[in-house]
């Protein structure tokens, strides 16, 4: 009889790619997917620790799991993965002596061996090394993996973060830098494409300080057969003349860019240390929109940093009438461990910092909504990815500016980039009727179909 595992996910696109991964070294070792952790063999958290809330959240869980695994006559295997397995190691063991397994995002290729340790020994088995030069590091391949499904795909092009954001504590729980070579992310994006993906996104903590990076969209536009191309998330440093020609020119790039700006107001940009200034953060997302008109442009904020004050704020206010974002992602400023903001007094009350978030997200909500209506009754271009999870009946999927679109069709259609008319407009998506099939005039016919 064959074994199954359930993994939890929490935190960001590289985790949720990382658990593919972990199920596609799971797979030749007998585990099947498994949904429910009370039946299965081996419970996997994948963590975060971005905010503190995220870092609570993993321990709680982990605890519940932890003890359940005391009442179980049949005991599963327990390990915690990802950035809390990396900033905690053998912390975690201590706490909860029922955890089996704990292993960094560096070690995710280790996992087989560690099972079999753990079999073996009986004992828990720790694996929290950083791995920081691109001899050591082994990127993993998902194309086999089961559970990869729908018409989009992640791909790793590069681990780790050599920036010093003061508030931020991904470089040390996901260490330096690595690219990947070139020539192995074509392979994965072919592999991809020949089993059914029309749409890769690009994934790397600061995934266009990648060396060659306009180069490599440039080579997957140009050797593949992808419809569409993303990637997540790039530092605005790393905004130059080459990746604004290449949205210009490179037509299978989508128009859209998540652009993190943490804050409108350069005092406050100064001490995180995000090396830009608003007047140099504004002046590329003019260039971009020069290169593609019509460029959707989304965003990262942190409200309630050490020392922002009420002026610092209404920068950010500002900002966002300035940029006229697509939508943002807001977040109250959480104090993080080993980072150097962590040294700084966190002065902005949390009711403060909560009014500000709910004030920040407010605007937003307008300008969303108003960037949105300018779709009603025009038609746009959908990659459709499967059933809208709330409602029976109705298809989901994604314009190229990134925008979630529910809509009703005569025919399946999964896999297929059409035309949808949009009917109704949210903040957060678009609601709309099929309006025919786009050619793209790229191999539709010998695609692979699923
Ligand atoms: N507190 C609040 N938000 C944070 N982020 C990163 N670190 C922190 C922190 N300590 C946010 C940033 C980043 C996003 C992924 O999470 O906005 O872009
Ligand atoms: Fe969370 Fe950052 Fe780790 Fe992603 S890289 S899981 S956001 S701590």
């Amino acid at each position: 009889m064959s074994k199954t595992y359930a993994i939890k996910t929490f935190g960001c696109q590289m985790n949720e790619h990382d658990s593919i991964k972990i199920g596609g070294l799971l797979a030749p070792m007998g585990y099947l997917p498994s949904n429910n952790p009370d039946t299965a063999d081996l419970i996997l958290f994948n963590t975060c620790t971005i905010r503190d809330r995220a870092h609570h959240k993993a321990f709680s869980e982990i605890g519940i799991a932890a003890q359940k695994k005391q009442t179980q006559t049949k005991k599963p295997l327990i390990g915690v993965c990802g950035c809390v397995a990396q900033e905690e190691g053998a912390a975690l063991i201590h706490r909860f002596p029922e955890v089996n397994l704990v292993f960094g995002p560096d070690q995710i290729h280790q996992l087989p061996r560690l099972i079999n340790w753990v079999e073996t020994e009986k004992k828990p088995a720790i694996a929290t090394e950083l791995i920081n030069n691109s001899e050591d590091y082994e990127f993993i391949d998902t194309v086999d993996t089961l559970r990869l499904k729908g018409p989009t795909a992640f791909v790793t092009i590069m681990k780790g973060c050599n920036s010093v954001c003061t508030y931020c504590i991904v470089p040390q729980v996901r260490g330096k830098e690595v690219c990947r070579r070139p020539k192995e992310i074509l392979q994965e994006v072919q592999a991809l494409v020949a089993r059914g993906t029309r749409e890769v996104t690009l994934l790397g903590q600061t995934v266009n300080s990648y060396e060659g990076f306009s180069e490599l969209l440039r080579m997957i536009a140009e050797e593949t057969e992808v419809a569409r191309i993303r990637f997540t998330s790039p530092h605005p440093k790393d905004v130059k003349e080459d990746l604004v020609c290449e949205y210009a020119e490179n037509k299978k790039l989508c128009p859209h860019i998540h652009l993190p700006i943490q804050s409108g107001a350069d005092r406050i940009l100064r001490k995180m240390k995000r090396s830009y200034s608003r007047k140099q953060y504004l002046e590329k997302v003019r260039l971009l929109r020069d290169a593609r008109p019509g460029i959707a442009i989304t965003t990262d904020i942190i409200v309630g940093f050490p020392g922002e004050t009420h002026a610092d704020f209404e920068e950010t206010l500002s900002l966002l009438d300035e940029v006229q974002y697509d939508n943002i992602f807001a977040f109250k400023y959480s104090p993080r461990p080993k980072t150097e903001a962590w040294e700084m007094k966190d002065d902005v009350p949390k009711e403060e910092k909560e009014e500000r978030l709910d004030q920040l997200l407010k605007k937003q909500r307008i300008i969303s909504k108003k960037i949105n209506d300018t779709l009603k009754e025009k038609t746009v271009e959908v990659l459709v990815e499967g059933e809208d999870r709330l409602r029976r009946g109705l298809l989901s999927g994604r314009t190229d500016t990134n925008k979630i679109v529910n809509f009703t069709s005569p025919q399946p259609c999964v896999g297929d980039i059409v035309g949808v008319e949009v009917v109704k407009t949210f903040s957060n998506s678009l609601e709309g009727r099929y309006a025919g099939k786009i050619d793209l005039g790229r191999n539709e016919g010998d695609r692979a179909h699923h």
